[in-house]
């Protein structure tokens, strides 16, 4: 009790060491306030080494303030850390391996969807997205893997990402000539991008997306051209493989598959083909699937009845429920 005195006359220029010290005194430890202080105050005092008993009856408040200062500290510290990291990156003083290491180090804040919405608002978004757009394959590389990992679950970002572009020039680095590291990563990003996001769903399409991603598939590789379809499944497993399960394709395809549009699913449908080989497990797993197919099935079905009756032997519908029928038997 002298301690406490001591320890209250001492802190009379500190207003809440003064209140704490004053409900932490027996006289006033009734009150809901004295509980909940008492309480926190002999959590701190379990954390207090047998030397500091001593001090026990007001150190623990420091102890607290100490605690709680550090605790503001490392939330003030990501941001900082971002802060300083985007700077480096947007520096004109910076070498290219600064700034790769910049975009490595900030993937990994990123990921937080907290951070993500400070990187939006400091403008480092708007710097990765132009970084798809560099001439250096490795800050490409980087570029896309930051905003993969700003993307991920997070949809303002991913709105944010769309208005500034980002689909279009992910898109442009996988239609073109790219070493496999950088598509890997595009591929990354896009699928953080189009995952539970239905506007950029319809974009990809609408931008081409599928056919893009097919010739992606069958891209050039070392084999001549007249080889390439029968290389092409090869290819597909030997290179692209751990790309396209890495980045889930094969749950967004089948997902995909419920857009109204003919012309949308004919394109899926293609895609979900071309992807038999290697997501050919994953779609049996999927029941989704399974009952969107029979569904337009049964649609199709009719639709290629009614053009024949028209006397469209070799009409479109016949066309695309021939594709499903072909699907569905790859999945038996
Ligand atoms: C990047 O640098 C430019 C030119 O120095 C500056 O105008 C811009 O505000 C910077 N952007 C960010 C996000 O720091
Ligand atoms: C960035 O890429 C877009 C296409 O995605 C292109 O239109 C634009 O000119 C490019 N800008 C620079 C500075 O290279």
């Amino acid at each position: 009790m002298l301690l406490c005195l001591w320890g209250c006359l001492r802190s009379l220029t500190d207003p809440l060491l003064l209140s704490i010290c004053f409900v932490s005194s027996p006289l006033v430890q009734g009150s809901p306030r004295g509980a909940v202080t008492a309480r926190e105050m002999s959590r701190a005092q379990d954390r207090l080494s047998p030397g500091q008993a001593l001090w026990k009856k007001f150190r623990p408040i420091e102890q607290l303030k100490e605690e709680f200062e550090k605790l503001n500290m490392k939330m003030e510290t990501d941001y900082e850390i971002m802060v300083k990291l985007i700077s480096k990156f947007n520096s004109s003083a910076s070498t290219l391996d600064e700034k790769v290491a910049a975009l490595y180090d900030l993937e990994y804040y990123v990921h937080q969807v907290d951070n993500a919405k400070d990187f939006l608002s400091l403008g480092g978004l708007r710097l990765v997205i132009e970084g798809l757009n560099s001439s250096e394959a490795t800050l490409k590389e980087h570029a896309a893997f930051v905003l993969g990992a700003a993307l991920s679950s997070n949809p303002k970002v991913q709105i944010e990402a769309i208005e500034g572009g980002a689909l279009q020039k992910l898109l442009v680095i996988l239609a073109t000539e790219q070493p496999l590291a950088v598509r890997k990563k595009a591929l990354f990003a896009l699928s953080s991008m189009l995952r539970h996001f239905p506007y950029a769903q319809q974009q990809f399409l609408k931008l081409g997306g599928l056919q893009v991603l097919r010739s992606l598939f069958r891209q050039k590789g070392m084999e001549p051209l007249h080889q390439m379809e029968e290389k092409r499944q090869q290819y597909q497993q030997v290179r692209l493989v751990p790309a396209v399960l890495e980045q889930d394709w094969c749950a967004v395809g089948p997902r995909l598959l419920a857009l109204p549009e003919h012309d949308s699913r004919e394109k899926v449908l293609k895609l979900v083909a071309a992807l038999m080989a290697v997501c050919r497990e994953r779609y049996r797993g999927d029941p989704a699937l399974g009952t969107a197919l029979s569904l337009l099935r049964s649609e199709y079905e009719q639709l290629a009845a009614q053009e024949q009756q028209d006397g469209d032997m070799d009409g479109y519908f016949g066309e695309l429920l021939g594709s499903i029928n072909t699907i569905i038997q790859e999945l038996r």
